[in-house]
């Protein structure tokens, strides 16, 4: 797609506030349905392989012949998520958009900072993430006009307000689409359970949030859904950067 046709897509914030008003009560399929009329094959989701973010998927493929998602390969995932990837191409036979981060900012980083250095301060754990996802993100969304998430407001004290559609300025003004924004935990269940969708091995030893390996843990019973997200930070500094 080039620039000028995303161009031609773009909405201003008082368009985006419209459309997320119009839409508060609309249920994900509902928003995905107007976001594909709307932006057509500038549209994409963030695939990180939660049942979040493959339920979208799966909702997409409902509506969509050509589905879009990328992910970003922070070269510290789990084996059980490169496993899910593997199987979602398989039972939607498309391939997923890949983006690795740049070699050289990773070597910076290790090498002067120390492998597992996201430990170590949260400045440093803001670096990596810069790196290994932030930037691949920014990259991402450079050519397109709307992106997805499977973001909910329930998830942490960081997104109890998140709307369904937003107006993304940091990304250069494009359309940030939260479809499943309202959905409680139990209606990603039931859903994917439903739909067949493929589940991370993880989810069955107690994890609720997967993110990368090393910052990845299973929660205690009584803890909240993102607990074992770097459990040694602070639930209001626990945000990667790609949805500051
Ligand atoms: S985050 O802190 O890692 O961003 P979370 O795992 O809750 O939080 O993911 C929130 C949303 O960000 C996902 O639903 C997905 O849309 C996007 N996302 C997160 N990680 C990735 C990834 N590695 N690749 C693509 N999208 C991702
Ligand atoms: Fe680095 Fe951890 Fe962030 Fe992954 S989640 S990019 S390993 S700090």
């Amino acid at each position: 797609m080039c620039p000028e046709s995303t161009a031609n897509m773009k909405m201003t914030p008082e368009e985006v506030a419209q459309a997320a008003s119009d839409l508060e009560n609309a249920t994900p399929q509902e928003v995905l349905k107007w976001a594909l009329e709307r932006f057509g094959d500038t549209i994409s989701l963030a695939c990180s392989f939660s049942l979040e973010d493959l339920t979208v998927f799966d909702m997409l493929s409902k509506l969509s012949d050509t589905p879009r998602a990328f992910a970003l390969d922070t070269g510290r995932l789990n084996p059980e998520t490169y496993a899910v990837w593997g199987a979602v191409e398989k039972k939607y036979d498309s391939t997923l958009e890949a983006f690795f981060p740049d070699s050289e900012s990773v070597e910076a980083v290790v090498r002067t900072k120390g492998i597992d250095c996201f430990y170590d301060s949260v400045e440093n754990r803001r670096l990596c993430c810069h790196v290994r996802k932030v930037e691949l993100l920014n990259r991402a969304l450079g050519e397109l006009s709307a992106w997805v998430t499977g973001l909910r407001r329930e998830q942490a004290v960081t997104r109890t307000s998140l709307p369904k559609v937003e107006y993304d300025e940091k990304h250069g003004g494009i359309v940030k689409l939260n479809p499943l924004a309202d959905w409680t935990q139990e209606q990603i269940m039931a859903y994917a359970k439903e739909q067949e969708i493929p589940r991370n091995a993880l989810y069955d030893l107690g994890f609720t949030s997967i993110g990368c390996a090393p910052c990845t843990r299973a929660i205690e019973s009584g803890e909240d859904e993102r607990a074992g997200r770097w459990w040694w930070e602070n639930p209001e500094t626990k945000e990667c950067g790609l949805h500051a």
